[in-house]
């Protein structure tokens, strides 16, 4: 049997200072020992969105103090860890420095090997820390600052098969909650408001759908809100929550025909696979009209949705020290002089060789 491995995990690439400890059994079964999250929601709030410098600082300040709580509530010590994993991309820089740093101090006072994890190979992992999840599997990440589908292959193994060509759809919900006169995150105001308005009030468009691809565009869905907006002159409570109805439901009709797409190429490049599982990631699979659209859709297309909870959806450092350990068991470690970088695809990761043959294929 494999050695368990014990990896500490720390996240700083955008407004969550994060530090976890995570294991990992022989088997692949992963347990959480510690997971600390401190968001800097206040601190950015004023601001409408987040603000780079206001967050590297904000790491700077906090990080020391969380990943000591990070070990202290874990019940292990520095000796015990077999690596460190930081996010080293892609994100704000100033902060993927603050994280990165820390953790090459930590990894080479204490003479341990160093993970630099690729922040999205964090979210496409996380569903394997909870339950046993075969490759390949398909990835849906929404979040603030993404919104791709990945085919997830193995470790190190990614195909992306579309992605937004403007704003991601977490931006597309802040932008039309701030249009709105609502706060920042505007996602959670934006769904909670939808629920009493009339979705079908207006006729947003619903951006490629039909396309034979699977990209997403947000950025003409959100200019149609403004347009109407403008229109409406002062707005009524009952103006608001239809306009984020309506919103909301141009949204899901688009990530539903998105998505059928999405299956189309997966079952494609793996047609043998007959119940692959289907991940959905990020801040915004937090939204229930959302949720109800992949649950439709898996029971059409025959996938097995998982949406790991809220607090290892949204950015977090046990998905980062799950990513590390993952890649720790394949023998893949990297330097201390690895450079923090602001733009990394996932499918420019370091891969282990898995043999030759189609993307997922057994080696
Ligand atoms: O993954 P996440 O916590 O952070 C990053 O983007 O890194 O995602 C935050 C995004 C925000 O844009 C927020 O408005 C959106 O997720 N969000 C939601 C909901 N909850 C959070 N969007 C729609 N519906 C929600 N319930
Ligand atoms: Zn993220």
């Amino acid at each position: 049997m494999t050695k368990p491995t014990l990896i500490l995990g720390i996240e700083t690439s955008c407004d969550e200072t994060a530090a976890a400890v995570v294991a990992r059994d022989g088997e692949g079964r992963g347990e959480i020992l510690s997971n600390v999250v401190l968001s800097q929601l206040k601190e950015h709030a004023p601001y409408g969105g987040v603000v780079p410098e206001i967050a590297a600082r904000a790491h700077v300040e906090h990080l020391d103090r969380l990943v000591a709580q990070a070990m202290a509530e874990s019940g292990t010590e520095y000796k015990n860890l077999s690596g460190i994993a930081a996010t080293a991309g892609p994100g704000l820089l100033g902060g993927v420095i603050v994280g990165l740093t820390m953790a090459k101090a930590i990894a080479f006072a204490h003479g341990k090997p160093l993970v630099a994890v690729n922040h999205l190979e964090g979210h496409a992992l996380t569903a394997r820390l909870l339950q046993a999840v075969e490759f390949p599997y398909l990835l849906l990440l929404i979040s603030g600052g993404h919104t791709q589908f990945q085919l997830v292959g193995g470790v190190g193994k990614y195909h992306r098969l579309g992605t937004t060509i403007d704003d991601a759809l977490g931006e597309a919900f802040d932008k039309v909650a701030k249009l709105l006169g609502l706060g920042y995150p505007g996602g959670p105001q934006v769904e909670a408001l939808a629920r009493r308005g009339n979705a079908s009030r207006f006729a947003f468009p619903r951006p490629l759908k039909g396309r034979k691809d699977c990209n997403f565009s947000f950025s003409g869905l959100k200019t149609a809100v403004r347009e109407t907006v403008q229109d409406l002159g002062a707005l009524s409570g009952q103006d608001v929550a239809d306009v984020c109805a309506s919103f909301e439901a141009a949204v899901a009709e688009t990530m539903a025909d998105r998505l059928k797409m999405a299956v189309h190429l997966f079952r494609a490049a793996h047609s043998a696979v007959e119940h692959p599982a289907f991940i959905v990631a990020g801040g915004v699979a937090a939204n229930q009209k959302l949720k109800a659209v992949f649950e439709a859709a898996a029971a059409q297309h025959g996938l097995q949705l998982i949406v790991p909870p809220a607090k290892l959806c949204t950015d977090n450092a046990a998905m980062i020290a799950w990513a590390g350990a993952e890649r720790l068991a394949l023998g893949l470690t990297d330097p201390l002089d690895f450079a923090a970088r602001a733009r990394w695809p996932l499918d420019q990761v370091q891969a282990p060789v898995y043999g030759s043959g189609k993307l997922g294929a057994k080696a």
